[in-house]
């Protein structure tokens, strides 16, 4: 019974370390290990076939299949529930549903998320198989096609108490990506590791979000996934069997497991269940400029100016929490920010865009009739209320706040008022919502929390402070849908989805929100940064898998601080993050109040001309990034996306986390050393074009083609990000301008990459970049691109008049075999055109360079 190797040994003390005596007392296994039992395998462990539930027949339901569990002795957990319902739901091929509830009485669930498509009961033939164990229960998922085991929670007990659940199961490899937010390389570490899940503002850590869904590559290129639709607090223990047992303090256990088997086809199976994210505005696709400490409206003027006097692009200014009246929120500094709307205004001439931040906390300390949000909201009941029944006051940037509760229907309506009351003086384009996890600087409220089960419950995932309501609201706090206990993981989804909606109605253009707390179904209503990184080498590299793994989470417009934002930048740190933040999907240079300015043009001229050579490539490509975020608007898939997602046989890509693509075609290997001026980067099979972003008369391309991934050393001086273009694509491009104003009136332009079977294919999404719902509406135009060895094609498949007007002005192919002797555009011959012998070459390949006439 005991004899379970110590790596598959399951703890029986998740919830505290326990004696020999203890331990014996649950029944289990207390067998010692030399080394010390903390952090190392368990001491105390569970016996084969612990004693759990037993599972009663399975009968047909409407939506799958039905069985009774029950416990034939209760557990050691205070108030074990007896009884269970177990739901099996094969909903799609590829997507399995599975529930365990109460059936006696009803336990709070996730009251939104899950979203769009339900699937179906009569599936023919799936992805999957499922096997029961009946006594104690337990169920196996296997992959049909090769009987590989996917889950087999028969490894260890179901506990089923009231704030109590545990499972656990084994895993088919270890290679895991997921359960963030957290700092960590792009899979998890399974050397008896732990991850919480409990939103938590906590700089340099990113706690701020919960994402319970993980992806494992199998392997051999197939990969499953699996999510657990569950909000309260958490913690995972990973082992390497490879196994992996889940605590959640409450709630039920709402399993998707998604079976791939392309470790796309995961990330599309998982964002149909959360959603699709959002289309975002192109400007948002732009650069952004903020920081907390311009603190007038005169000196956030002056950094535009000096913006646009340096050449650099920037579409979005900024302004922190410093243009509030004394920190609250929807009001404006008279003394330093009077003309606040004038300068909005002057924005919006330059076609810029404005966006400011908005903390979820209402100051509740100003004197009755002077300051509306707060008198309004208490008139309307809109905030959160202590257990007894008193608005809960903590303690935010103002002082003494109170927090709206985002899930009662009459906040949504308060709260779009307030927007819209703010926003007819302060014609702001997008929001920024901080602080909410939410954060709170007392512990529960400025009165304490009660000493109850909840803030107390038996067992405290591992959090920051060791109680659920350190840094954040008293957790029996009581809300509409229910109490913060069970809702606080969804505080930043519900103030996002708030807020989306409120400048929704208010402007009634696409919403551009950026939220820095996170839960499954963020990116259907927001942008992320990964909250508060330090102005550090280590920051910038592990900057790489936050933002990938949020692209799998469905957030895709995400990006850390450029230059980081805690402790001083140096520049050659800041040039180095403003390259690699020029391929975040969304790019902020942002920066903290006492350090030292690190805004592109306060630099050498040498580093200001890295950094607009950088965000001049980027917005040279925003037609390409805009086509990509069309597709996982429209069908689920990632922007920035590593390298597994794309090359999934390749056993090198599986943890690569310091490079990253574009979609399917760009591949981006930053420098994220000090002082390198090389970068070793791995290209995997296939042909690369090296795209240097010289001027395009000077354009220069090296070709690799690698038959066998390989590591190459390429020169990266400080004036050089390297880029590779896949073979076989089409990136169209577009002329940069210092907006995406203006640059979206330029011509357009094409890199053709040919592969070595010369062709290569490309396409295009347009639409006027701000509109609601033209996907949906039909209101876009949408362009395929051809190549062959000779010729150039485009085919529209879609035109609704937003391309009007603009023009095709350059073509450049990559690998061209011979030199052309003429060149041929629209029928008519070309003068204007060039070609040259790729260097590195000696298959001979050119490059041609062709101006439309
Ligand atoms: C915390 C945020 O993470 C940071 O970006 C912001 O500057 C400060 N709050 C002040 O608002």
């Amino acid at each position: 019974q005991c004899g379970i190797a110590v790596e598959s040994r399951i703890n029986c003390g998740c919830d505290r370390s326990l004696s020999r005596a203890d331990c014996e007392a649950r029944g289990c296994c207390y067998v010692p290990l030399p080394q010390s039992g903390l952090g190392g395998p368990p001491w105390c462990f569970y016996p084969v076939r612990y004693p759990g539930y037993k599972m009663g027949p399975l009968l047909p339901t409407e939506k799958g299949q039905r069985a009774t569990l029950a416990r034939s002795a209760p557990s050691y957990l205070p108030r074990d529930i007896p009884t269970l319902q177990l739901d099996l739901m094969p909903e799609t091929l590829g997507r399995l549903h599975l529930t365990l509830k109460d059936p006696a009485s009803p336990r709070y669930e996730v009251p939104f998320v899950t979203s769009q498509s339900r699937g179906h009961k009569d599936i023919q033939n799936p992805l999957y198989d499922v096997d029961f164990q009946p006594d104690p229960f337990g169920f196996i998922v296997r992959r049909k096609s090769n009987g590989r085991v996917l889950l087999n929670t028969t490894i260890g007990p179901l506990l089923f108490a009231d704030q109590y659940v545990q499972l656990s199961t084994s895993m088919a490899s270890s290679v895991i990506s997921g359960l963030g937010e957290h700092y960590t390389p792009i899979t998890l570490d399974l050397n008896w590791t732990s991850v919480s899940l409990w939103n938590r503002d906590m700089a340099s850590a990113n706690l701020y979000g919960s994402h319970p869904f993980f992806l494992v590559q199998e392997g051999d290129g197939q990969a499953h996934g699996v999510f657990l639709l569950n909000s309260n607090a958490m913690e995972v223990f990973l082992q390497p069997a490879p196994a992996l047992t889940w605590v959640t303090v409450g709630g039920i256990l709402d399993f998707y497991i998604f079976l791939g088997p392309s470790p796309q086809s995961v990330v599309q199976q998982y964002h149909e269940v959360i959603g699709y994210p959002m289309m975002p505005p192109y400007w948002s696709l732009g650069f952004h400029l903020c920081r907390w400490g311009y603190t007038s409206t005169n000196i956030t003027r002056t950094v535009v100016q000096l913006m646009r006097q340096a050449k650099i692009p920037l579409d979005v200014q900024w302004n922190d929490l410093d243009y509030a009246d004394q920190r609250r929120v929807f009001t404006f500094d008279l003394q330093r920010f009077g003309d606040l709307p004038r300068m909005v205004e002057e924005f919006h001439q330059l076609g810029m865009k404005y966006v400011l931040i908005l903390d979820p906390g209402i100051s509740s300390a100003s004197p009755p009739g002077s300051y509306k949000p707060f008198d309004d909201g208490l008139k309307r009941g809109v905030f959160i209320k202590n257990s007894t029944g008193q608005i809960l006051i903590g303690k935010v940037w103002p002082g003494p706040t109170a927090f709206p509760d985002f899930t009662n229907p009459t906040t949504q309506d308060w709260w779009t008022d307030c927007i819209r009351v703010f926003h007819s003086k302060v014609p702001v384009d997008g929001l920024w919502i901080d602080m909410n996890e939410p954060s709170n600087f007392v512990q529960g409220s400025v009165d304490g929390c009660p000493d109850s089960d909840l803030e107390k419950p038996p067992y405290t995932p591992g959090v920051i402070g060791g109680q659920l309501n350190a840094g954040t609201l008293c957790v029996s706090a009581q809300q509409y849908l229910s109490n913060h206990y069970n809702l606080h993981n969804l505080y930043g989804l519900t103030e996002a989805i708030a807020t989306h909606r409120a400048l929704l109605k208010v402007k009634s253009t696409r919403p551009f929100v950026l939220s820095r707390s996170s839960f499954p179904g963020l990116g259907r209503f927001s942008a992320h940064w990964t909250g508060d990184v330090r102005s550090d080498w280590e920051q910038l590299r592990f900057s790489i898998p936050g933002v990938l793994l949020f692209g799998l989470y469905g957030v895709p417009l995400v990006g850390a601080d450029v230059c980081g934002f805690g402790g001083d930048t140096t520049e050659e740190l800041c040039v180095r993050w403003t390259q690699l933040g020029a391929f975040y999907p969304f790019m902020r240079n942002h920066n903290d109040k006492p350090n030292a300015p690190q805004e592109p043009f306060v630099f050498s001229q040498q580093a200001q001309d890295a950094m607009r050579t950088a965000i001049t490539l980027r917005y040279s490509l925003l037609p390409f990034l805009y086509t990509l975020f069309h597709h996982t608007h429209s069908s689920g898939s990632t922007v920035a996306r590593p390298l597994f997602l794309e090359f999934p046989t390749d056993p090198d890509c599986q943890t690569i986390d310091r490079q990253f693509l574009w979609g399917s075609s760009l591949l981006i290997s930053p420098v994220l050393e000090e002082g390198a001026l090389e970068v070793t980067a791995y290209l995997p099979p296939g042909t690369w074009y090296s795209l240097h972003n010289i001027p395009s008369n000077k354009i220069e391309s090296l070709l690799h083609i690698v038959f066998k991934g390989q590591y190459i050393l390429f020169p990266a001086p400080l004036d050089t990000i390297n880029v590779h273009v896949r073979e076989g694509s089409i990136i169209p491009q577009q002329v940069p301008a210092l907006t995406t104003t203006a640059s979206r009136r330029n011509p357009f332009t094409l890199i053709v990459a040919l592969s070595v079977g010369n062709w290569a294919k490309g396409e295009l999404f347009w639409d006027d970049g701000e509109s609601l719902d033209t996907f949906e509406h039909g209101n876009y135009s949408y362009v395929l691109f051809f190549a062959e060895e000779s010729y150039v094609v485009s085919k529209p498949v879609k035109l609704n008049g937003s391309l009007d007007g603009l023009v095709l002005g350059e073509v450049r192919v990559f690998g061209v075999r011979a030199p052309p002797t003429s060149v041929w555009a629209n029928g008519q011959k070309v003068h204007d055109f060039s070609y040259s012998q790729d260097t590195k070459v000696c298959n001979k390949r050119f490059i041609l360079i062709f101006k439309m006439c």
